[in-house]
């Protein structure tokens, strides 16, 4: 259910301007209100971090952006919202009178959540008019790509509130979890600061430094964790004996004076000092703009890999990315081609991402396939080749491919493609696509393909139904009164004409 029309962000700092770009990102126009002289500036840099990583996630087509409009006061960037984000500085006098302000400038039936990380909800909503309405809806950083908000409801939060702000949280492609009581710092945080504080006690003990402790985690149990969480991994971790083994053999060891974990360690100055130098060590030089580049393109790779684990049904957040793609497909707006034109039919508007450039600044070889192949995925929906046909256990498979490379496509260049039908019968579909430069016509590349339709389940040719090739048959006869494209039949070491 999409329900979110109109978004507040009230505070644009790190986490409330990557709320902007998560909701503006799902299509929903956003007033935003941060009195810091900058935020505009602040929040246009994180679309534009945001954007970039969007157009690595995912080719799935974006509903057109949000509009952002930057206002003077909460009250007007609340007034006709659905959904009001707070996530101003973590002080609870500050956060509670914003909300009090939010909830008599807003409408009582809008949705608002809180970013905060640690502040019970019933303490941020004791002064408020309607606080049935208000609940603790904790993201991680960078909102924009990693999916999961803890939802948390307060004393006077309904069930109701919590069961809408779980549908607003997947309209935007997010994973909501319910936390079943209100506890300071949630879920997350608590897991977060137990490990913390045990760090801080590794390095202040001089057992490692602090790259030697990211190492630890990132070369191993960080891996498994991004997949499996805590207790799944543990439960492999058991053997063929599962969970119960594993809590009988390492249990006990619980109980050894190994933590630390009650007590904190004194963050002096010459700690501070020595993780900041530590840390500064490690970063070798790179700006913080650079770490969220190389982070984005990192979380954007694990979840295109948990997208196609599981036999490639997908697991995890990956899964939760496949099923988002499905909506934006279905709701994408269906291409009004007309199936009888005599002419080849423009399927996929795209851009040259940084993703796909190579050292040359070039798109890189393997991005041209893959434009081809969402050319034909396009014009497999425009003759009823959907999703949903393809989980019915029917598809068409690509068994043959000829690229050619005309010119040159660089970073941020406008590209279309066409698709022209050569021959098709009930098993095979013979086509020839052509990717253009949007800017001047010029063709970059050209793809010759066949495909055949299959059992997928089979594995083998079938003849495609009735209602399939009626469409496929529109398109053949009306293309074939075109001319046979320049470069048809072309094959590897052929001499030029
Ligand atoms: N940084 C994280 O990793 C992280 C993760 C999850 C949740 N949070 C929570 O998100 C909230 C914001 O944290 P942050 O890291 O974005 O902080 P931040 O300091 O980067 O941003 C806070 C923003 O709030 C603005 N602000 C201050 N007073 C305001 C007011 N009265 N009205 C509107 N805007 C105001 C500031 O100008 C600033 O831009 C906190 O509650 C924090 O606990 C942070």
């Amino acid at each position: 259910m999409s329900f979110i029309t109109k978004a507040a962000c009230v505070g644009g700092g790190v986490i409330g301007g990557a709320w902007v770009a998560r909701f503006a990102l799902a299509g929903i126009d956003v007033k935003i209100f941060d009195p810091h002289p900058e935020a505009e500036r602040i929040i246009g840099e994180v679309m534009a971090n945001a954007e970039r990583a969007y157009a690595m996630l995912t080719m799935a087509p974006l509903p057109p952006k949000g509009k952002l409009t930057f206002c003077k006061s909460i009250e007007e960037a609340v007034k006709d919202a659905d959904w009001i984000q707070e996530s101003v500085p973590e002080r609870l006098e500050l956060k509670r009178g914003v909300i009090t302000k939010i909830d008599a400038a807003s409408r009582p039936d809008a949705l608002i959540g809180s970013s905060t990380s640690g502040l019970l909800p019933s303490d941020l909503q004791s002064e408020m008019h309607h606080p049935e309405r208000m609940f603790v809806a904790h993201p991680y950083n960078p909102v924009y790509l990693l999916p999961l908000v803890e939802l948390v409801g307060g004393k006077k939060t309904t069930k109701a509130t919590i069961e809408r702000a779980m549908l607003g949280v997947e309209q935007i492609g997010m994973k909501g979890v319910v936390i079943a009581k209100e506890i300071e710092a949630f879920v997350g945080d608590r897991l977060l600061e137990a490990l913390w504080r045990e760090a801080l006690w590794l390095i202040q003990d001089d057992i490692c430094d602090t790259e030697t402790l990211d190492n630890v985690m990132r070369y191993s149990f960080g891996m498994r964790w991004a997949q499996m969480g805590l207790f799944e991994t543990y439960r492999i971790a058991g053997g063929e004996a599962g969970m119960r083994h594993f809590l009988a053999q390492f249990g006990p060891c619980l109980k050894w004076p190994w933590t630390k974990f009650t007590d904190v360690v004194d963050l002096d100055d010459a700690l501070v000092e020595k993780i900041g130098a530590q840390s500064d060590a490690q970063a070798a030089g790179r700006s913080i703009r650079e770490l969220e580049r190389i982070r984005d393109e990192n979380l954007v790779g694990i979840m295109h890999a948990l997208k196609s684990g599981n036999g490639g049904e997908g697991w995890g957040a990956g899964k939760l990315l496949a099923d988002f793609e499905a909506k934006l497909w279905a709701n994408a707006k269906k291409p009004e081609a007309d199936l009888g034109d005599v002419k080849p039919l423009r399927i996929v508007d795209t851009k040259v991402s940084a993703a796909w450039v190579d050292y040359n600044g070039h798109m890189t070889e393997h991005r041209y396939l893959q434009v081809f192949g969402d050319t034909t995925d396009g014009l497999l929906r425009l003759i009823g080749v959907d999703l949903d046909y393809v989980r019915d256990g029917h598809s068409y498979y690509t068994v043959e491919t000829h690229i050619r490379n005309l010119g040159e496509a660089k970073l941020g260049d406008a590209l279309y493609s066409t698709c022209q039908v050569l021959s098709s019968d009930e098993k095979r579909l013979h086509i020839f696509s052509t990717i253009y430069n949007a800017a001047t016509n010029e063709a970059v590349a050209t793809a010759e393909q066949m495909a055949l339709h299959v059992d997928s389940k089979a594995g083998k040719a079938v003849a495609a139904p009735a209602h399939v090739l009626s469409k496929l048959a529109a398109i053949a006869e009306a293309h074939a009164q075109l001319p046979t494209p320049e470069g048809v039949g072309r094959f590897v070491g052929q001499k030029r004409a």
